[in-house]
């Protein structure tokens, strides 16, 4: 059974984006599959995964071994 982690806060600019990403790329280390769902407008969580994975695939390592 799959785990849902919410990670909220009002205010703006609290660091939700960032503890997202280390969040997931400390869960995928430990080999769990991790789903991200960016409900956040201004998409930062997607423009930080996406150039993670860019920048992964062109080095050919990682965490994910270039998988998107
Ligand atoms: N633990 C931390 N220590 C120092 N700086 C941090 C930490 N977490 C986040 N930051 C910095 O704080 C700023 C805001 O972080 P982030 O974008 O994750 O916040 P947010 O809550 O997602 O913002 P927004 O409400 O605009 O979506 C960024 O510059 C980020 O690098
Ligand atoms: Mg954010």
């Amino acid at each position: 059974m799959g785990k849902v982690l919410a990670i909220t806060n009002r205010k703006g600019g609290t660091g939700k984006s960032t503890t997202s990403i280390s969040l997931w790329a400390g869960l995928a280390r430990l080999g769990k599959k991790v789903l991200i769902i960016d409900a956040d407008s201004q998409h930062s969580a997607t423009v930080s995964l996406f150039l993670y994975f860019l920048t992964e695939k062109n080095s050919g390592a990682g965490m994910t071994g270039g998988r998107i």
